[in-house]
């Protein structure tokens, strides 16, 4: 084979790559660029559940801060429901929270992390529920 013939199927190779590569780096950015998906009916119910079993002991009902549980915190839960705190706070800092508890992100240990009880599905239901604790 001499080089002339080299250089035409290294070409062809390369534009078949091309042909090959492009759709798939275009359906990706697509992906990238898309909205996040709007929480469910579902996830909230998912969450509320969770919150019900293992948070609201000490988060209260209404994410107040008042469970049976949080006259032994010191110090005690802050109000999740209130409007200035949910706006600080972004989705990822809540569930950074959930996740690695309040050592983890400097706050008090008596927030326990959850990390290893909840799966990453089950924290972002129990973010969406808090989300729905805003008054
Ligand atoms: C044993 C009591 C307890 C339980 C159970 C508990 N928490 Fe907490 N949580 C706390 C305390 C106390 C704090 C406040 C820590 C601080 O301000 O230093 C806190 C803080 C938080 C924060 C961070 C607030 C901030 O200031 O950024 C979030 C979010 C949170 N809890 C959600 C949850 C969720 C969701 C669950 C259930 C999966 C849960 N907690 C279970 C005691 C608890």
């Amino acid at each position: 084979m001499n080089a002339s013939a080299h250089a035409r199927r290294f070409l062809l190779l390369a534009a078949l790559l091309v042909v090959l590569i492009v759709p798939g780096c275009h359906r990706a950015a697509h992906t990238v660029a898309a909205a996040p998906p709007r929480p469910t009916q579902y996830q909230v119910e998912i969450g509320r559940t969770i919150y019900k079993h293992d948070c609201q002991a000490c988060h209260g009902d209404t994410g107040a801060g008042d469970g049976s549980n949080s006259f032994n915190l010191d110090p005690h839960p802050r109000d999740l429901g209130d409007p200035a705190f949910q706006k600080k706070k972004s989705d990822a800092d809540l569930a950074d929270a959930i996740r690695r508890g309040g050592s983890g992100v400097g706050l008090s240990a008596l927030m326990p992390p959850w990390g290893h009880t909840l799966n990453d599905r089950q924290i972002d239901a129990v973010v969406v529920y808090v989300r729905s604790l805003k008054r």
